[in-house]
């Protein structure tokens, strides 16, 4: 039986496995391939997406997990946090081979959703299972800084 899910704000049904990982359904039979591959396993978050705003790794989740749900990639991310994030990260130039930051920047504003003003240790803790193997992790963390400047603080 078909998957009816929301992808990006667009109702899509998908007749797939169910197992198929989340990850395979965006990349091959929705053509979003801005969410990448690394690992396959929840080790680096090359694959985070939001499934309701949560960031999560859909290299590991099954397409039935997201029946009803709503599912934000790279590719749809928007709202006060989502363009303050990707201002920040053109404005300091973060991305080096780029490959790992469409899950860096989707754990960023996810993060920057729920804490407008995180501190070193908040991103510290929010930013831990993203990895970067050109190590941007400098440039990350001062990005999510200057996005938080461009946000108003959470009353
Ligand atoms: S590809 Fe999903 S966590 Fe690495
Ligand atoms: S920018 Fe190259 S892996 Fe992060």
């Amino acid at each position: 039986m078909a998957i009816k899910l929301t992808v990006n704000n667009q109702p899509q049904e998908l007749d797939v496995d169910p197992e198929m990982p989340l990850l395979w359904a965006l990349r091959d039979h929705l053509k979003l391939t801005g969410t990448k591959f690394g690992c396959g396993m929840a080790l680096c978050g090359a694959c985070t997406v939001h499934i309701d705003g949560q960031p999560t790794r859909s290299c590991v989740t099954p397409i039935s997990a997201t029946a009803g749900k709503s599912v934000t990639t790279i590719e749809g991310l928007s709202g006060p946090a989502g363009k303050a994030i990707q201002d920040a990260w053109v404005g300091l130039d973060v991305p080096q081979c780029g490959y790992c930051q469409s899950g860096q920047i989707m754990s960023a504003s996810a993060l920057l959703t729920a804490n407008s003003k995180p501190t070193d240790a908040d991103i510290d803790a929010a930013m831990s299972g993203n990895i970067c193997r050109c190590a941007t992790y400098v440039r990350i963390r001062a990005a999510i800084h200057k996005a938080a400047e461009a946000l108003p603080a959470k009353a």
